[in-house]
């Protein structure tokens, strides 16, 4: 069973998609999932395309050093002319009012005709990612439900009007997923392209930085349940365990994490100091990804009257 999640190279990797994410990526799944950087999805607003490629090489390095399986681990754009062609099928699949429904969209773009045509049919693009792959589970957050959904109806219709090409894939929202806040506005969710970045700690922060980070982290009552959650998250106890207060919450906070960081920091160091291992195992990836994809895409082109 295969199972597909992303992260978007939209900046810095921080504790909330280590915690969130990228851990349970690299203790549940299997060499069969598919773990990617959308540096396609990055494109949906204003973007330098420098920082796009540094950014991810740089997640690249942080997913495979986080322990996830490095087979299983691949670059969106690396599959851009799978992708696009499945894209294009999918287009003519989906109806403007189903991508114009997409709440995303909808907060996103806040009714302004300047936002790039791509935010409104992105959506069909990550229908994409997921079909190609025959995908047969997406984890994602309440947020992303709507788009697999859009992924499941774009499969069944186009099974149903041309013949069985896709997997219809099944969204499952984790269970007990830690929801990390913003260390400065617990209000925010910690955020990779926050204005502010004194709140976030990025896993390639060094340890000073990320000592200073956190005793700087707002002290109200949900500052404190978000430093609890952390600290929870990086020891593996529940957060009730820690309900009566350490005098020094923050430095044990501090100490936490960073220990928790600092094997993914290192090896993340180590691989980008190595370009030539990691493009190996790039490229490895992106093999994979796309052979998986070509059966699947040659069907679809098919059965929907091209080639
Ligand atoms: N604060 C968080 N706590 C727990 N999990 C989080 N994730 C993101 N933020 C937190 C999870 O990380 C994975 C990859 O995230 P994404 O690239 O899809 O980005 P996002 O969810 O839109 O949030 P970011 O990282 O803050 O980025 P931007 O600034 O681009 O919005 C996902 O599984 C996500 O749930």
């Amino acid at each position: 069973m295969i199972r597909l999640s992303a992260i978007t190279p939209s900046g810095q990797v921080h504790l909330g998609n280590y915690l969130g994410a990228l851990r349970t990526w690299a203790r549940e799944g299997t060499d069969e999932d598919v773990y990617f950087i959308s540096d396609l999805h990055a494109m949906t607003s204003s973007h330098n395309p420098q920082r796009l490629r540094s950014m991810t090489r740089e997640q690249l390095a942080v997913l495979i050093a986080s322990g996830i399986a490095p087979a299983s681990v691949c670059v969106q754009s690396d599959l851009i002319r799978e992708l696009g062609a499945l894209n294009w099928v999918l287009e003519c699949t989906c109806t403007y009012g189903e991508a114009a429904r997409m709440i995303q969209f909808k907060e996103k773009s806040l009714g302004r005709e300047s936002v790039r045509l791509s935010l409104l049919t992105y959506p069909v693009l990550m229908a994409a990612d997921i079909l190609l792959q025959g995908t047969a589970e997406v984890p994602v957050g309440e947020d992303q439900l709507q788009h697999v959904e859009l992924a499941r109806a774009l499969a069944r219709r186009f099974n149903h009007a041309y013949g069985d090409a896709f997997i219809v894939p099944t969204a499952v929202v984790p269970k007990v997923g830690a929801r990390i806040k913003d260390l400065s506005d617990p209000a925010r969710k910690m955020d990779k392209s926050a204005q502010n970045s004194a709140g976030v700690v990025f896993v390639l922060d060094d340890p000073d930085l990320v000592r200073r980070k956190v005793r700087r982290a707002v002290s109200s009552t949900e500052g404190i349940a978000n430093l609890t959650e952390i600290l929870a998250s990086c020891t593996g106890k529940a957060p009730e365990d820690y309900t009566s207060r350490f005098a020094d919450l923050k430095n044990v906070v501090a100490e936490a994490v960073i220990e928790e960081l600092r094997p993914v920091r290192d090896r993340t160091l180590e691989l980008l100091a190595d370009p030539a291992e990691l493009d190996r195992i790039r490229n490895a990836g992106a093999e994979r990804a796309r052979e998986r994809a070509q059966h699947r895409l040659n069907a679809a082109l098919r059965l929907s009257g091209l080639s």
